[in-house]
């Protein structure tokens, strides 16, 4: 019998050249995703987490952190149900006695059954597993594909003086709508009332619109590949008019103050937002939109600063706690939650891909589907998932 396709074959034939984002709608395998952050994580213990429709068991032995997907090669069941690990470096089948190491996901052994003929020829899957500025990235893809990191993410996140924070929630949106909320040039309407906007010291148009020469892809053989948008090269509007009527006021334009026109924004695959000059210049943000499963991802806020004394360390930890994370990643970023959260329905069954209705400064979200489609180095499927 044949499977029931992830995504409505009819709407596939609909989108022309960027049919390979439409998809992806559990993502793109054979990339670079963070899935917690190293300090979730300690020694010996064990983490259940999904990604791109995946369980996988995460656990950290001699320093080292290892993934392996969460289900049994006998029946099928999860090994997260009730785990028994009677060694540092294995799992044991709650069922019926299979034993696995976490570092191959080799079968070492089935308790009841040690001389069985399928001990040390079959493996559970595993993935690969880095650390890097506080984050624990999974490889989710084949062994072949392996790519370096720094290919998957955003130009700058690696730097070694940047000192990274932040945060992660799951967002009941598919990961490409989080993408496209992060980087939609008029999204930031829905920024207006946000209290980190009166906080901070730049104005916020309520929206822009790209011109000729702002928006460039980034397509690099060795690197990271993405759609960089120069907001200095955009056309801001700062009151909204209806019949001649100012009914949305922006700030007055105050160039002592700066404006989101020193901001610029870029979208890496696979599925990483780099914002920088913000919230004020000197931090970016980066933030990830990690594919849980069809209808939820997992957001990954982060803030970046480069920091090379111990003090600039904690002055921006302290600033983090009390002033970036309440009001940029809790406060500003709520309204971006809600937004994703609430446009998922109309794109739930396929058909909003060929129902909406974009305009002018939308293109930039068509580069970035078309980049997606041309670079994603594989489309998760239900077959995956078996
Ligand atoms: Fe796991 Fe039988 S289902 S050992």
């Amino acid at each position: 019998m044949s499977e029931e396709p992830l995504v409505n074959p009819e709407v596939l034939e609909m989108v022309g050249d960027w049919r390979g984002y439409v998809e992806a709608k559990l993502g793109f395998r054979n990339h670079w995703y963070p899935i917690r952050f190293s300090s979730e994580l300690n020694e010996g213990a064990l983490l259940v987490v999904e990604l791109l429709g995946e369980k996988l068991l995460l656990k950290r032995i001699d320093g080292k952190v290892y993934a392996m997907r969460d289900r049994c090669l006998h029946r099928g069941v999860p090994l997260s149900r009730k785990p028994d690990c009677y060694t540092k470096d294995t799992i044991t089948c709650w069922y019926h006695g299979y034993t696995y190491r976490f570092q191959t996901g080799e079968l070492a052994n089935i308790l009841a059954v040690p001389d069985s003929r399928l001990c040390g020829r079959r493996k559970i899957q595993t993935y690969p597993c880095e650390e890097a500025k506080g984050l624990i990235f999974v490889f989710l893809g084949d062994e072949h594909e392996v790519h370096p990191l720094s290919k998957d993410v955003p130009p700058g996140f690696l730097d070694e003086d940047l000192m990274v924070l932040g945060k992660h929630r799951v967002v009941d949106s598919n990961w490409r709508l989080g993408c496209e909320n992060g980087f939609d040039a008029l999204h930031i309407f829905i920024h207006k009332d946000s209290t980190l906007r009166h906080f901070r010291e730049f104005n916020f148009p309520i929206g822009h619109t790209p011109l000729p020469g702002a928006v460039t892809c980034i397509e690099e053989e060795d690197g990271p590949k993405g759609v960089e948008d120069d907001f200095s090269k955009h056309h801001p509007i700062w009151d909204g008019e209806i019949d001649g009527q100012i009914v949305v006021k922006g700030p007055k334009f105050d160039p002592k103050k700066g404006t989101s026109a020193s901001i610029g924004t870029s979208i890496w695959l696979p599925g990483v937002l780099k914002v920088e000059s913000f919230p004020v210049p000197g931090i970016t943000q980066f933030e990830w939109y990690v594919p849980l499963d069809e209808g939820r991802h997992l957001y990954v806020q982060t803030l970046g600063q480069a920091c090379t004394t111990d003090e600039e360390r904690s002055d921006f930890a302290n600033k983090f706690e009390t002033h970036w994370k309440p009001h940029g990643l809790d406060g500003f970023n709520a309204d971006d939650i809600w937004a994703r959260e609430v446009t998922q329905p109309f794109y739930d069954d396929d058909y909003g891909w060929v129902d909406e209705m974009l305009c002018e400064p939308d293109s930039t979200i068509l580069e970035w589907r078309r980049l997606a489609a041309r670079h994603g180095r594989g489309i998760q499927t239900k077959k995956d998932l078996r």
